[in-house]
């Protein structure tokens, strides 16, 4: 075993390549890039450049800490480090594996509304196929089961929607008020609310102000304003993408089938979300 400590090599100015303190575990499509650039904002956080796929995936992991720690940032005492890769909220390894890292990780999720989610996910696989010159199949060829035309529990984008199933794998592992959640839909409307949020949890004084970003209403969402040192920055064309458009039917049969299990959701985690 490694020691992740103690191979750390600190520079003369203090700067070093630091495991990170928190990471931010998914779930995909729900606003995770946004949540990370917003945080990149504050300067006492740094991040990984990538998703890093570390403790989800065994040939990275086999790699070791220390191989992961050099892919981070330099970073001074006083600084956090964060990282995200969205796949490892789903992935059944990541929990006990990051617990085994350091069992104090802060672990930050993000969720939006579960039918949204799915839709989100749709669109992208979609995008990516496309752009392959790959065929798409039809939403409800996915969603539905053929033969009973029930919602697909087979179907990952359903899978990865039933919140409470994959939380719970983490809340056996690590202490409720070690994980923070994230509104994905308030990300959208008011980040700043949900930035100061997460400077809460991560103990850090709020820096990160409406001042530092502004309403793009051609994109339609918040970007990020030219500052000392960095220009003017709106996420990339592959996130606020317009949906497939589904039938009102379909949503309603999937806001039916999510109901029950975001109850669940609710009462693993004591919040509830205004989701309809
Ligand atoms: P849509 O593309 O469905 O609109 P992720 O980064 O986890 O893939 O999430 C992508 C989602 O982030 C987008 O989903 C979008 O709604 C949301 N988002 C939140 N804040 C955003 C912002 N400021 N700019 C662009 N997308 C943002």
């Amino acid at each position: 075993e490694e020691d992740a400590l103690s191979s750390e090599r600190v520079n003369s100015s203090n700067l070093a390549q630091r495991l990170p303190q928190c990471i931010i575990i998914g779930a995909r499509k729900s606003g995770t890039r946004a949540l990370i650039k917003f945080l990149e904002l504050h300067p006492q956080i740094l991040s990984a450049s990538d998703e890093m796929h570390f403790f989800s995936n065994d040939t990275n992991y086999k790699l070791g800490l220390d191989w992961y720690r050099r892919k981070m940032p330099w970073s001074r005492p006083d600084q956090i480090t964060i990282e995200k890769t969205p796949k490892y909220f789903i992935s059944e390894i990541s929990p006990a594996r990051i617990h085994r890292m350091n069992s104090s990780t802060k672990l930050v999720v993000i969720l939006r509304h579960p039918t949204t989610r799915v839709v989100s996910d749709y669109t992208q696989i979609c995008a990516n196929k496309q752009a392959r010159n790959e065929s798409v199949d039809p939403f409800e060829s996915l969603a539905l089961e053929r033969d009973t035309g029930h919602v697909n529990l087979e179907y990952r984008a359903i899978q990865i929607s039933m919140y409470h199933q994959h939380l719970a794998r983490w809340l056996e592992l690590f202490p409720r008020d070690q994980l923070h959640i994230v509104d994905g839909g308030n990300l959208i409307v008011n980040p700043i609310v949900e930035i100061a949020k997460v400077e809460t949890f991560l103990g850090l004084e709020h820096q990160v102000k409406n001042e530092s970003i502004y309403f793009n209403s051609t994109r339609g969402f918040y970007c990020m304003r030219a500052a000392k040192g960095r220009p003017e920055r709106c996420l990339g064309a592959n996130k606020g993408r317009k949906h497939v458009k589904i039938s009102e039917k379909m949503i309603h049969k999937l806001n039916r089938f999510f109901r029950p299990h975001n109850e669940r959701l609710y009462k693993l985690i004591g919040r509830r979300f205004s989701w309809r």
